[in-house]
């Protein structure tokens, strides 16, 4: 086998790294480094890339395009993200590598004939923004990385060039989206077995895929904006009336964002600046419940579900009133939203015995896929990278490239849908959020770091479009206020509310009767659902020097890896 070419260890891996596991009631705990991701071959990547000396950077680079091949429903090269880095020394940093709309974009794009076209918005090339992923990884490496470049897709090719084992998780991943992966030639060819479904077990290789990561490797990201792979991009484009063209292609950069921060009970809370409406919405909620003793209502108690409830609510009627990208929205009123005094002003307006109210009562939000995927990683020196990408839905426009063997993205789909429809439906159409040439799409991503007294204590984050805030939450309300070891704040069950609709979504069998029966009573409306995101985190606990990896048993392949 090549040096880095890991293809055949992925079912071997947790065996075949020093210190790795799955999840369970207690952490993974390692002194020298720690990768967690949702696919145990893609941590294996990283922190072998660890033993070789790599930051948490290189190792984030490394399982990142690792991900991009072994779990292809999010981890992507077509897509986008955003990147959180916590160096040890010096200041936090945030790269954005979120898609942007291409030139010829329109804040009208999504109507036919004057009206919403839920297809034009969400599936097809036209819902394909500029992908962002290759140029986000190789401008953090370059600041930030130690080893090659190439040693960190090698990975990657391997897997994709030699195949690896399609784990169960996938199989039944891969025969949900079946019916739309065969609509389209490439993606029939890429991820099903002449028509047929891939069965655990099975090899899966994409030879087209690691041709492109092979120019990626040698050319860094003039292999993917520019040459060959930008070509088969924009024929595709051509041929079914995408709007990505060569220029825009070339005109995609990555952004260096300063992160947004916030205190909450002592600790320094570092996450993702807008274009993300993930940090901002979390520090606003977490000001919120400060105000409180959460830790003496006890866990799950009706209090403070209600409590942690009405912070949801206010924290994304703000969002949806307020955010979208910066360099689109120059006046958003960050300050405002980020300050303890606002936190102050909300917290009065809840009422401990009633549910407040959501309105307008007509507004729905337009759909936001609940895919994405998350990776934490922390090195020897306590470099810590919580880095969150996606294609949007799960396998995006699930389309393709013919002949580079990669999923173009459709996350044109979190744009709000035009502004035709404002007065009647409430804020769907806000401005601030509007599709137009360059713009990138607000995001709900929301890679988090916690650090205490200088010194670090949690890198987190989780797929699931707008649940992902209120998922980041609830791990740092576990921690923080309910004293929970990382694995335990995993694993404990969530909930979720986002104004509108006006609903408490729970994991099933997550409150117990009595506490549903409270809520009802205090007038809230209840629904069960099966499971909510997929945190990757990592705890340090700086008196014994020891790192604990939680990966999360939600998604069977998730893995943490350490050394
Ligand atoms: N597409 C999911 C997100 O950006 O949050």
């Amino acid at each position: 086998m090549r040096p880095h070419a890991p293809a055949l260890l992925a079912a071997v891996s947790i065996l075949a790294v020093p210190v790795a596991a799955r999840a369970g009631s207690q952490p993974l705990r390692a002194k020298h480094g720690m990768v967690v991701s949702q696919q145990f071959a893609a941590s294996q990547v990283g922190v072998e890339v660890l033993w070789e000396g790599g930051n948490a950077v290189d190792a984030a680079v490394a399982t990142a395009f690792a991900l991009a091949v072994v779990h292809p429903s999010a981890g992507n090269v077509g897509g986008g993200g955003f990147l959180l880095l916590r160096p040890a020394k010096g200041e936090p940093i945030a790269y954005d590598f979120r898609e942007t709309a291409p030139a010829r974009a329109t804040p009208t794009m999504f109507l036919s004939e004057g009206r919403y076209d839920k297809e034009r918005h969400h599936e097809g090339l036209l819902s394909a923004g500029v992908p962002g992923t290759v140029a986000g990884l190789h401008l953090a490496w370059k600041e930030h990385g130690t080893l090659p470049w190439k040693r960190l897709v090698a990975p990657a090719i391997g897997l994709a060039e030699e195949g690896f084992p399609v784990t169960e998780e996938l199989a039944r991943d891969l025969r949900r989206v079946l019916p739309e992966l065969l609509k389209h030639p490439a993606s029939r060819a890429a991820f099903t077995r002449e028509g047929k479904p891939y069965e655990a077990g099975d090899l899966l290789v994409q030879k087209d895929l690691a041709s492109t990561l092979k120019r990626i490797a040698d050319k860094g990201p003039a292999g993917f904006y520019e040459g060959e792979t930008a070509r088969l991009i924009v024929k595709e484009m051509e041929r079914g009336g995408g709007l990505v063209t060569q220029a825009d292609l070339a005109a995609y950069r990555p952004k260096v964002r300063i992160p947004v921060r916030g205190q909450y009970r002592g600790h320094d809370v570092i996450s993702m600046p807008p274009p993300s409406s993930g940090g901002t919405a979390l520090i606003q909620m977490l000001n919120i419940l400060e105000q409180d003793d959460l830790g003496a209502m006890g866990f799950r108690s009706a209090a403070s579900v209600h409590l942690i409830t009405e912070a949801m609510r206010r924290a994304f009627a703000d969002r949806a009133r307020h955010l979208g990208d910066p360099d689109h929205n120059p006046d958003m009123p960050m300050t405002r939203l980020l300050s303890k005094d606002y936190a102050r002003e909300l917290r009065r307006t809840i009422d401990p015995q009633r549910a407040s109210v959501s309105s307008p009562s007509s507004f729905e939000w337009p759909a936001e896929s609940e895919e994405t995927t998350h990776l934490s990683v922390v090195d020897d020196q306590r470099n810590a990278v919580a880095l969150t990408y996606t294609l949007e839905a799960g396998y995006g426009s699930k389309i393709v490239v013919p002949g580079a063997g990669f999923l173009l993205n459709n996350e044109m789909g979190d744009f709000n849908a035009g502004p035709g429809l404002t007065d009647e439906k409430g804020l769907i159409g806000t401005e601030p959020n509007l599709a137009a040439p360059g713009k990138r799409m607000l995001s709900s991503m929301a890679p988090t770091i916690l650090a205490k007294d200088g010194a670090l204590r949690l890198v987190t984050g989780s797929p699931g479009g707008r649940t992902i805030i209120n998922t980041v939450l609830h791990t740092i309300l576990n921690v923080v206020d309910h004293g929970m070891n990382v694995q335990e704040a995993v694993d404990a069950p969530r909930f979720h509310h986002q104004w509108l609709p006006d609903v408490i979504r729970y994991e099933r069998h997550g409150l117990s009767p009595d506490t549903l029966a409270l809520l009802a009573e205090r007038g809230h409306r209840l629904e069960p659902i099966g499971i909510q995101g997929v945190v990757a985190a990592i705890a340090f606990d700086r008196e014994k020097g020891v790192l604990e990896g939680a990966a999360d048993r939600r998604w069977a392949d998730s893995a943490a890896a350490g050394r």
